[in-house]
């Protein structure tokens, strides 16, 4: 294997907040982590006091939390303004009987008022559930019924894709609308519940390659790995502009777009609307963003768009962060010469609670490798038996446990928490990587059927499940099919039960069935009828990876022809 063969793009002199990566990395001890965070002072903890209302009573009320850009509205909140809605939130929802470990969901568009009801909710000790502003009726309704939902926050338009009736736990909906309509009172109550490490705050959903999405749950301990992330990896200065383009509804946009920049005390950018790279970078230019995060896909569109960007002065930004699937080389390339700044691919999962592999500002980048182990983190290329391979070997990317982000549990499924851990010591990722000497680790492919579009991690079960609900459909294999701009998009093979015959329109409607009821970037992009599909002989499961293999070789043949 031919390593490092790519141009390695050298740091750029800077005054970075981790200046020496190799020493710190050799010294650092999580015990000695978060050193302004306030619970190492007063052993009280609650994330949402450490992102907002530690900052007021250090005394930067007055500085800026946010900046929200939806078309031509513009919104400003102070620090001193964010504690007060949270607390305004805060109050309705004790006056609604929530309590510590209750599950309130935030089915919300990106909006200031999103961020703000996830942060109310785990103020009072409550678990938030952000959902993904695009889900329909049955994502939304798996969701909230698997963990007990008992109150949700949404909007008057949201409320039409909430299938109240389907979810017996559910006692109370609220409106964003209403809530802020009624006047704030500042009755000088504290409404911060003081958590333990290990108590439950946030809760994801994803997918895994077999069964429904699993609800991630983390705890309050993840505001240490999150704090010394983004002062680290993000490396946030007082006067920075920081961008994440992720919905919190995902957890890129939760822990990168709300946490980590506000546990930091960053002025963050909230945009609504779709992706336009005239919009986007406007926003850039006209808001001085100087730290951005978002993900390849976003940056192939851009790139594809190339002559957009004489428009702009982008001079503001200091670096670009990428996650969620491979960044190619030729994206670090495209930035560093057209945009004069690096990208920083970063890796890590719902799973993991932050960043596990990092491109630092301060050190040099292999284009194709995701980086280096974070300070505190042991990453490991395990074999089938658990043992560690040697350098440029491909194996099972794992991580050393425990680490302070890791994640709690899955909730009420102890079975598939375990599965994660079965090498002794090791969290086991279920992507494949190798790593160099240098211990740049190079991301292969997953080790699963999981598909990765746009960065969106798809579980091919939860699409099969619902194409099979159709009454045209017998049975369905999805897989993730490779895509030059989305990396892979989805693929779904049927069978039709008999009397139903092959149509444009039948197919328009099994896509139109999937979008209306799961999601739009759920529904399958493509859509081929079989006869049969491919089996194992023994259990009889689809064989996906047969069906991807069929899928690549077909595309080489047709690129040939
Ligand atoms: C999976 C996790 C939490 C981050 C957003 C996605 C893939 C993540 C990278 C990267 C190549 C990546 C992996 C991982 N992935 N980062 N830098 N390069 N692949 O979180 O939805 O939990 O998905 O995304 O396959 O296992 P997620």
């Amino acid at each position: 294997m031919t390593l490092n063969q790519l141009k390695i793009i050298e740091p750029v002199a800077g005054d970075y907040n981790l200046p020496n990566y190799s020493e710190v990395r050799r010294s650092f001890k999580w015990e000695d982590a978060g050193e302004d965070l306030s619970f190492n002072k007063t052993g009280r903890l609650n994330m949402a006091h450490e992102a907002i209302d530690r900052h007021v009573e250090d005394g930067y009320g007055h500085k800026t939390a946010l900046h929200y850009v939806n078309g031509d509205e513009r919104v400003s909140y102070t620090f001193k303004e964010v504690k007060e809605k949270t607390d305004h939130y805060a109050r309705i929802l004790k006056e609604n009987g929530i309590e510590k470990g209750d599950r309130v969901f935030i089915f919300l568009p990106k909006t200031p008022e999103c961020y703000i009801a996830i942060l109310s909710a785990i103020k009072i000790g409550a678990i938030a559930g952000p959902l993904f502003e695009a889900f329909m009726e049955d994502a939304v309704r798996d969701r909230m019924n698997d963990c007990g939902a008992k109150l949700l926050i949404t909007d008057k338009e949201m409320v039409k894709r909430v299938p109240e009736k389907d979810i017996p736990t559910l006692e109370t909906i609220l409106y964003a609308e209403d809530i802020e309509a009624e006047p704030f009172i500042d009755d000088g109550k504290q409404y911060t519940e003081w958590m333990d490490a290990e108590d439950g705050m946030l809760i994801h959903y994803t997918s895994g390659s077999t069964g429904k999405p699993k609800g991630v749950l983390h705890a309050h301990r993840v505001v240490t790995h999150q704090y010394q992330s983004g002062k680290w990896v993000l490396d946030i200065k007082d006067d920075d502009v920081y961008w994440c383009t992720s919905h919190p509804g995902w957890v890129t946009g939760s822990v990168y777009g709300l946490f980590t920049p506000w546990l930091n005390r960053a002025t963050v950018v909230i945009q609504g609307g779709r992706f336009k790279a005239e919009h986007w970078y406007k926003l850039i230019a006209e808001l001085g963003v100087t730290i951005w995060y978002s993900a390849p896909t976003a940056f192939r569109m851009l790139l594809s768009q190339g002559d957009v960007l004489k428009d702009y002065d982008l001079s503001s930004l200091r670096h670009i962060l990428s996650v969620g699937e491979p960044l190619n080389p030729e994206v670090i390339y495209w930035a560093w010469e057209e945009l004069g700044v690096r990208i920083h691919d970063t890796w890590w999962m719902t799973e993991t609670g932050a960043h596990l592999v990092v491109n630092l500002p301060g050190e040099k980048i292999k284009p194709g490798s995701m980086g280096r182990p974070f300070p505190g983190i042991e990453v490991g290329i395990l074999d089938e038996a658990g043992e560690v391979v040697p350098r440029g070997t491909v194996g099972q990317l794992a991580v050393k446990t425990p680490w302070p982000g890791l994640m709690k549990e899955i909730w009420g499924n102890k079975d598939k928490f375990d599965s994660y851990f079965k090498y002794e010591g090791w969290y086991v990722s279920g992507d494949l990587a190798y790593q160099d000497e240098e211990d740049y680790v190079f991301f292969q492919s997953r080790d699963d059927d999981m598909i990765n579009s746009s960065g969106e991690r798809i579980g091919p079960f939860e699409v099969e499940s619902k194409l099979i609900e159709h009454p045209a459909i017998q049975e369905a294999g999805v897989i993730g099919k490779p895509h030059e701009v989305r990396g892979e998009i989805v693929k779904a093979f049927i069978v039709l039960r008999e009397g139903y015959v092959e149509s444009p329109e039948l197919l328009e409607e099994i896509r139109v069935f999937v979008r209306n009821n799961l999601a739009a970037h759920l529904a399958p992009k493509e859509i081929e009828v079989m006869d049969e599909l491919p089996k194992t002989t023994i259990s009889g499961k689809i064989l996906r990876r047969e069906l991807k293999r069929m899928e690549i070789e077909k595309s080489a043949v047709d690129q040939n022809a």
